[in-house]
């Protein structure tokens, strides 16, 4: 019975899905009718000099204007384009689509008056204001690349980015909030550009009253008195290919990769994903509660609902004590969120302060038609605590990632609900051609987990290469098995097709939400003058999910306290890499277990540490060694 319901709700997404496996530039030229071009593009896919996929060549259009003027111009301009609700500052703000347009073409005139040109990278290291979406959509109002910052990163990751990107202009606040503590961003900017070798002609500091700044280097601006003075700018006519944005990400190594995002193929993708995968269209509300430091808060609060028209909710605030875990509840009644999108660890978060979820009465969230997940694997019990306090209300588990910028697999909430099944993203959304391969290339049997890949073409949306690094981007993510993208990530297919993402086979962590290289916390770890070597793993925890765990060998001779040397480590991530790590734990072990080649076996103590069941590996020169760390771990 259960078999037969889902065999004919599938009938309409397989249907979709397969048009677009089968003729992917029908399926996506169709989908590209539906924005405004400038000039329709002259070919649908192809490929670059670089031998990179690239959507929509020939054709141009503008970001900006698709996603503010020509709502205005069909007669949309005094709809709420964006909401700004702000417990910790204690205001609510709406926008309209006509209001965003004016303010944009300001901010974009203003960056002009500081010889920001098409082309032209600006960084933002913005709090959530309403002021770091209008910056975003100002720079692709006149072709400049934007790339934010996550605020939460200490000065030396905005250095790597200052330097990699280049930008002429810094956009940044006085200060963001976190609960009720006030962050005081310019001595991090500060510091961050003082640490960088590319100089940035001009700082723009936008004053909180919560935090007035002190602005006294010539290169300085206020950011009230800059916008006043300017003269509005009009949307410039950019091709398809050319960057929107660059946003960086944790890989391996200490150097993130810097994905590079394009207008077309952006712009066709998400909006879309807004009908196709989240069921909302122009009028309806829509929030996703991420940061716009992230993908998330890219495609989901600055792009995407304006492209299709929707209400976009931007909520600087978090889901509990802001001013309690009715937060989330309070935010969707208020504005009467259609599809809310925000990550597990949320929940869990909500869930541990407000367990039989009763604050929640006190909202009337009727308006609430789906409820989407993703940032990390949705653990079970939170499925089925969320499953339960929202009746009626379909809870949906997606996957993407930053390099994708939209989902992979996903319940298409606007095409066809399918039987949900727990711990299941659900299946591939049309254009993503998904396969689970072995470590030999060969794709494994139902239920046999492996390395989740992607052939090539990605669909529309997909990053095309990384900034200034074609050779990374392809050495990274399609040299392990040609033409195939490997998106990092482990999980399996079940006999009917639903995909499991069990969590990453590399040396990126999810915690709390938030994307972090291990790779880059030994290199922080490594740099102590007390310490060997080391290891930095993701261990499991109840609340964010993943949390880093070192496993440190003293050089000879070092008797420092494992007290001391743990919380020297721990301050030396926060200031290297920022508090958002949540790196709290280190121990010290007398040996990492290796192979008889001086290999270290990751694979092994990434399970040990994460609790996982794991064998013996016969390659380990020391079996031992493995006895002292499961002693080691037993006493965290
Ligand atoms: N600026 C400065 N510091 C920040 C920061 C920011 N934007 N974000 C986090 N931090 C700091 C926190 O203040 C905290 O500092 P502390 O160790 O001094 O207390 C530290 O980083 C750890 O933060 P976090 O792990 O986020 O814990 P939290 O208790 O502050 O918040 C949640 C918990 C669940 C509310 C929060 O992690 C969250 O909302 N996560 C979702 C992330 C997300 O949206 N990801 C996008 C994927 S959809
Ligand atoms: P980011 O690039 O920050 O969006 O992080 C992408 C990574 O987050 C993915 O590679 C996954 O490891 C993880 N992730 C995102 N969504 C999910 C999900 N729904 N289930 C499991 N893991 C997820």
């Amino acid at each position: 019975m259960r078999e037969n319901r889902l065999k004919e709700s599938r009938l309409s997404y397989e249907s979709l899905y397969r048009q677009a496996q089968s003729d992917p530039e029908t399926f996506w030229g169709e989908r590209a009718k539906e924005i405004e071009w400038y000039s329709f593009p002259e070919r649908i896919l192809d490929q670059d000099a670089d031998g990179a996929w690239r959507w929509f060549s020939g054709g141009t259009l503008n970001t900006c204007n698709l996603a503010l003027d020509r709502h205005v111009a069909a007669g949309r301009g005094d709809q709420v384009a964006l909401i700004y609700d702000s417990p910790v500052t204690g205001q609510i703000r709406k926008f309209t689509f006509a209001q965003m347009t004016e303010w944009t073409a300001r901010v974009a005139g203003a960056l002009r008056g500081l010889g920001v040109d098409t082309g032209d990278r600006v960084i933002l290291y913005m709090p959530m204001v309403p002021e770091a979406v209008v910056a975003m959509l100002a720079c692709a109002r006149i072709g400049a690349i934007h790339s934010v910052v996550f605020g939460g990163f200490a000065p030396p990751e905005l250095a790597t980015r200052i330097d990699d990107a280049e930008p002429k202009v810094l956009l940044t606040a006085s200060c963001g909030i976190e609960f009720d503590r006030i962050i005081p961003y310019k001595p991090l900017v500060d510091a961050g550009l003082e640490q960088a070798r590319h100089k940035v002609a001009s700082v723009v500091v936008l004053q909180r009253p919560q935090c007035a700044v002190q602005l006294s280097h010539p290169r300085e601006l206020d950011w009230s008195a800059w916008e006043r003075a300017a003269t509005p700018a009009p949307c410039v006519p950019v091709r398809s290919t050319d960057p929107l944005y660059i946003l960086y990400t944790s890989g391996t190594t200490g150097k993130p990769k810097g994905v590079v995002r394009d207008n077309g193929g952006h712009a066709v993708a998400l909006h879309w994903s807004m009908q196709a995968i989240y069921g909302v269209d122009a009028g309806d509300v829509f929030w996703a509660a991420s940061d716009v430091g992230w993908v998330v808060g890219h495609s989901y609060i600055a792009y995407g609902p304006l492209l299709r028209g929707c209400t976009s909710v931007m909520y600087e605030g978090k889901p509990v004590r802001t001013p309690d875990a009715g937060a989330l509840w309070r935010v969707i009644a208020e504005h009467q969120v259609k599809s809310f999108f925000i990550a597990p660890t949320a929940f869990r978060a909500v869930k541990k302060e407000d367990p039989d979820c009763l604050l929640q009465s006190n909202y009337d969230i009727s308006c609430l038609k789906y409820q989407f997940v993703a940032g990390e694997r949705l653990d079970p019990p939170t499925y089925d605590w969320l499953v339960q306090h929202l009746p009626g209300v379909p809870v949906i588990d997606h996957w993407w990632q930053t390099e994708t910028g939209w989902s992979i697999c996903a319940n298409l909430a606007g095409v066809e609900l399918l039987e949900p099944k727990s711990g299941s993203v659900a299946l591939p959304v049309p254009g993503f051609d998904l396969r689970v391969f072995d470590e030999q290339g060969h794709e494994v049997g139902p239920n046999q987990e492996g390395a989740v890949v992607l052939k090539g073409p990605l669909p529309p949306g997909s990053f095309p290469t990384l900034w200034r690094d074609h050779s990374r981007f392809v050495e990274a993510y399609w040299s392990r098995y040609p033409g195939f993208y490997l998106t990092g990530d482990g999980g399996y297919r079940d006999e009917d097709g639903y995909v499991f993402i069990m969590g990453r086979i590399d040396d990126v962590i999810n915690v709390a939400g938030h994307r972090l290289s291990t790779g880059e916390m030994e290199e922080v770890v490594a740099a102590h003058p007390a310490v060997a070597e080391c290891a930095v793993f993701g261990a499991a925890d109840a609340d964010k999910g993943q949390v880093p765990l070192a496993l440190v060998v003293l050089k000879d001779g070092q008797n420092i306290d494992a007290t001391a040397l743990q919380t020297e480590l721990v301050q030396m991530v926060r200031e290297r890499i920022g508090a958002l790590a949540n790196f709290k734990r280190a121990l010290v072990v007398k040996r990492l277990p290796k192979t008889r080649s001086g290999k270290i076996l990751r694979q092994t103590l990434r399970k040990m540490v994460d609790g996982q069941p794991w064998n013996m590996p016969s390659t380990i020169d020391d079996p031992a060694i493995l006895d002292e760390i499961t002693a080691v771990l037993r006493t965290r």
